[in-house]
């Protein structure tokens, strides 16, 4: 497949290396370079940016018909708490801004240093939750998940992405030092990642 992971940092060096390694075309696209033609020119697109930013992308690519997977979860800024629950999720108020395009809510919950330890903790396969609400394209992304060595769960309904987003969230409990540590978890971790972007233009 051709994907497009926006977001070119921790975890989105992460996938874009892991779906490379499992022998996918993935495009890394960095703060709105190549963001249009990548967007029209793959499927599915990754989110892996600050739920913040994802907002600042819908005027900037077309989104409709997209397979949109959403890793972002609404931490406030000092990882204190979540900007939005309860009653909605980060992946649906996506799915909102972006009319016609397919939301799914995964790989939320893996700490960005799993990446580096070829997804497993024990020799086991990391857990991903899938959730979205067309059943074919959960189907998809879970099989994408399971070549790059996680084992994927069905979360059903993009809905329960407001469970998921928490247990995204938690997964820094209270040492938030490895977060926001500069540099310790960053696209360098994975030098050997091609990123063929000039294919796009
Ligand atoms: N870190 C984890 O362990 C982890 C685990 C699960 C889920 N998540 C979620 O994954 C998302 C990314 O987290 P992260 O830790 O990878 O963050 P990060 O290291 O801060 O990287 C964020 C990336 O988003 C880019 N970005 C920011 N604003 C942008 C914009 N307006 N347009 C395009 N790109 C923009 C940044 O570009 P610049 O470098 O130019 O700023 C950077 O490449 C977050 O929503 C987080 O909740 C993180």
């Amino acid at each position: 497949m051709r994907i497009a992971v926006i977001g070119r940092e921790s975890v989105g060096s992460g996938l874009t290396w892991a779906l490379g390694q499992a022998g996918h075309e993935v495009y890394a696209i960095g703060r709105n370079e190549y963001l249009s033609a990548a967007v029209s020119q793959v499927e599915p697109v990754v989110l892996a940016t600050p739920y913040g930013a994802v907002a600042d992308l819908a005027g900037k690519a077309d989104f409709a018909g997209k397979t949109l997977i959403a890793v972002s979860n609404p931490v406030t800024e000092d990882f204190s708490g979540l900007q939005l629950g309860h009653k909605t999720s980060a992946a649906e108020e996506i799915r909102s801004q972006r009319s016609g395009a397919t939301v799914v809510k995964a790989f939320n919950t893996i700490f960005v240093q799993h990446y580096e330890t070829g997804l497993k903790v024990n020799g086991q396969p990391v857990h991903t939750f899938v959730a979205a609400n067309d059943e074919a394209t959960r189907e998809t992304v879970k099989s994408l998940a399971a070549e790059i060595g996680l084992e994927p769960v069905d979360a059903d309904p993009l809905a329960n992405a407001r469970f998921l987003e928490p247990i995204g969230a938690s997964i820094f409990g209270s040492d938030t030092s490895s977060v926001t540590a500069p540099g310790s978890h960053r696209a360098g971790n994975f030098p050997d990642t091609p990123n063929p972007t000039e294919h796009l233009i």
